[in-house]
């Protein structure tokens, strides 16, 4: 890896966001290493390092982030994917789901400050935290439906990083799908309160392309951006 050459930890790496947000950083130039904790999950490509290991193993993580100027985090829990009709219908999500967000965000803190990374910029959910005022879902909903585990594992794990003093972005999506880019994503700063359709549906493609472009973007940095491709 040349010194010169910026380069991305990438956690979630083998995801379906996280395979499209280490193409797209690859394409821009970029390197990336991406931590997993099934090495054998990625396909090679130039300027790709792959490194196995757990969330929680800090000195591992430390050592893998060595020589990066950003970190990306596309993790998501396992098996958590809800249609609005779920959501609308209530009811609690399976049990014994780690929370993988608020179990990494301490590690990749430690990682940053190690190794004098500011830029942490983290998939999250429309919905999530203050976002829920940007989402035609109310706070009661969310908490009554299957989706109250997974957003309370990213607001707990995003307060942390809100708190670290790191320059973070979260972006928050509504439904993810797994459509084509679209030409032109809607991205809103959260703070301005837009409310968007409560089904709003977002490409992973599209996802990934705002992930991307925050890294690089001083603008973005300490907001929650919603990003949504189309609505109903
Ligand atoms: N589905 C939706 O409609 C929706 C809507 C809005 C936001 N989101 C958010 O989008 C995010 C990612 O979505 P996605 O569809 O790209 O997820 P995905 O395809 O399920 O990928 C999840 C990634 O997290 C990794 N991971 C999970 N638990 C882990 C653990 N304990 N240790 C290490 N790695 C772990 C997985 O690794 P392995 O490959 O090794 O399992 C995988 O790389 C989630 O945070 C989700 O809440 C989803």
């Amino acid at each position: 890896m040349s010194e010169n050459t910026r380069t991305t930890l990438v956690l979630g790496a083998s995801g379906r966001t996280g395979s499209l947000v280490v193409a797209d950083l690859l394409a821009e130039g970029r390197h990336v290493v991406a931590y997993v904790r099934r090495p054998e999950a990625m396909k090679p490509a130039n300027g790709l390092t792959v490194i196995g290991g757990q969330l929680d193993d800090v000195a591992a993580m430390t050592a893998a982030a060595a020589g990066c100027d950003s970190i990306l985090v596309t993790l998501g829990m396992k098996g958590m994917d809800f249609s609005a009709s779920e959501v609308m219908a209530g009811g609690p999500a399976p049990e014994g789901r780690t929370p993988v967000i608020t179990m990494a965000m301490s590690s990749i803190i430690a990682v940053a400050k190690a190794n004098d990374i500011r830029r942490v910029v983290v998939l999250s959910a429309l919905g999530v935290g203050a976002t829920i005022k940007n989402s035609a879902f109310t706070a009661e909903q969310i908490a009554n439906s299957p989706l109250d585990s997974v957003f309370r594992d990213h607001e707990n794990g995003e307060a942390l990083l809100r708190a670290s003093g790191l320059d973070w972005t979260t972006v928050h999506p509504g439904f993810l799908t797994s459509g084509p880019a679209t030409a032109h994503p809607v991205v809103i700063d959260a703070a301005s309160g837009r409310k968007l359709p409560g089904r709003s549906v977002t490409s992973r493609a599209d996802v990934a392309a705002v992930l991307v472009h925050s890294v690089d973007d001083p603008a973005t940095i300490d907001k929650q951006l919603i990003v949504m491709s189309e609505a109903e």
